[in-house]
């Protein structure tokens, strides 16, 4: 017997993702949210949704702070109270949860979460500066480390540690830009083999340009409410039955162990733990692969596997859309996109679809479990959400 529901998603949307030039971040989330209210006739967004949470990573992208009331007027929501989360790529993993603890408070029946960037009218170079403002910046910017720095790091020492090896990696990216060609709303719509992504030009020795995510415009968001007015809304209600966030140190070198997130294991254990389920009773996940080494970590931190398993799990094909535990069905980071504040509620959304049989040619079969893990930085933020089928 699985957890009780803590609240219930009635709909959910999704802005398509990509390079999308000539429109600010605001017009993104307002398609996210447009679709929201389209697929959910029932629900009238003025007079039912009483607050909005919404995660955005960086206001130096568009020179545009105060997230929050700019989102929900282009959502059609004012004056609705709105408030931003910022948490580096987790920016929208804690909306979600910040939407469940408001929930569950009683103070709003009905809330709307998500998430929204707009990265690519900048030049890489800046959005990379962008980017490391996530991690420290006497102990790691200043010494001119990146992401795909910190992550390189992280990758050196698995393989050191457990011989994971490039191939294994580059076996992320192959199935994740599958499974991105089955996503018409994914940025990359591009299938890759295993010798094209080997061959790419290094980033961040030993992680290569296929190991990267992208960089990404996009929006996403999710309508919340009591699972008891869940059937006033919808017949096909998806249930949050489990919800984690940890912390960790925000500079790498303060870590005592780089092969493994101790935030992301402790978000998934409380996850596991409130939704009275284990590894084993997940039929469908989305994982934060920032870079093929951070879905590797996943697997471990979640213990779809034991430390130092990952890369034979996605080489055994357990993590395959066919697999056993299918794993970055929508693309991922690595194929769907990365904006980076829109990615924890992307996750959900996919997972919404997957358990509302609407994710069309990635559909997973008898999909009744999902589970969502977003993650911060090199790893100081994580949060992991489990759903179940309404
Ligand atoms: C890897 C990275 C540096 C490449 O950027 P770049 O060198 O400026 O690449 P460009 O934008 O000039 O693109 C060159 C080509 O590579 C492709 N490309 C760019 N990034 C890619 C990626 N991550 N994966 C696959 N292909 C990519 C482009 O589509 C383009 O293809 P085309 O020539 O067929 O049009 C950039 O994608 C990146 O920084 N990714 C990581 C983002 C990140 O750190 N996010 C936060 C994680 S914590």
């Amino acid at each position: 017997m699985t957890g009780k529901p803590l609240v219930s998603i009635v709909s959910a949307g999704l802005s398509k993702f990509g390079k999308m030039q000539g429109l600010y971040g605001r017009e993104l989330f307002a398609q996210a949210a447009k679709e929201a209210f389209d697929r959910c006739p029932n629900l009238d967004p003025k007079k039912t949704v009483k607050a909005l949470f919404v995660g955005h990573m960086g206001e130096s992208y568009e020179h545009q702070g105060h997230t929050g009331a700019a989102s929900a007027n282009w959502a059609g929501l004012l004056p609705v109270p709105a408030m931003r989360t910022e948490a580096a790529c987790a920016s929208s993993g804690v909306a979600l949860r910040c939407g469940v603890l408001a929930v569950l408070s009683g103070l709003y029946d009905v809330v709307m979460v998500g998430g929204v960037e707009k990265m690519t009218h900048r030049s890489t170079a800046e959005v990379t500066e962008f980017l490391a403002m996530a991690s420290d910046f006497p102990f790691e910017q200043w010494h001119g480390i990146t992401f795909p720095g910190l992550y390189a790091l992280m990758a050196t020492a698995h393989m050191h540690k457990y011989g994971t090896t490039e191939e294994q990696m580059a076996m992320v990216a192959v199935k994740n830009h599958g499974n991105g060609v089955l996503n018409p709303k994914a940025h990359m719509q591009k299938e890759i083999t295993l010798e094209q992504a080997l061959s790419s030009r290094v980033i961040a020795w030993p992680l290569k340009l296929f190991d990267c995510s992208l960089i990404t415009d996009g929006a996403s968001c999710l309508i919340l409410t009591k699972p008891e007015l869940a059937n006033k809304f919808t017949d096909t209600p998806v249930h949050i039955i489990g919800s984690g966030h940890a912390c960790d140190t925000i500079g790498l070198y303060e870590r005592k162990e780089l092969t493994t997130l101790n935030a992301g294991k402790l978000a998934g254990q409380e996850a596991y733990k409130m939704a009275k389920t284990t590894p084993n009773d997940i039929d469908v996940a989305e994982v934060h692969d920032c870079f093929t080494i951070a879905e590797i970590i996943a697997y471990e931190d979640l213990n779809f596997c034991k430390p130092g398993d990952g890369g034979k799990l996605v080489e055994e094909g357990i993590t395959h859309i066919k697999g056993e535990i299918p794993v970055n069905t929508s693309g991922g980071l690595k194929s769907k996109g990365h904006p980076v504040g829109a990615t924890g509620t992307a996750q959900a959304y996919e997972i919404y679809l997957q358990l509302t049989d609407q994710a069309e040619k990635r559909q997973v079969e008898d999909a009744e479990i999902g589970l969502s893990h977003n993650v911060g930085g090199s790893g100081a933020t994580a949060t992991v959400h489990i759903y179940k089928r309404g």
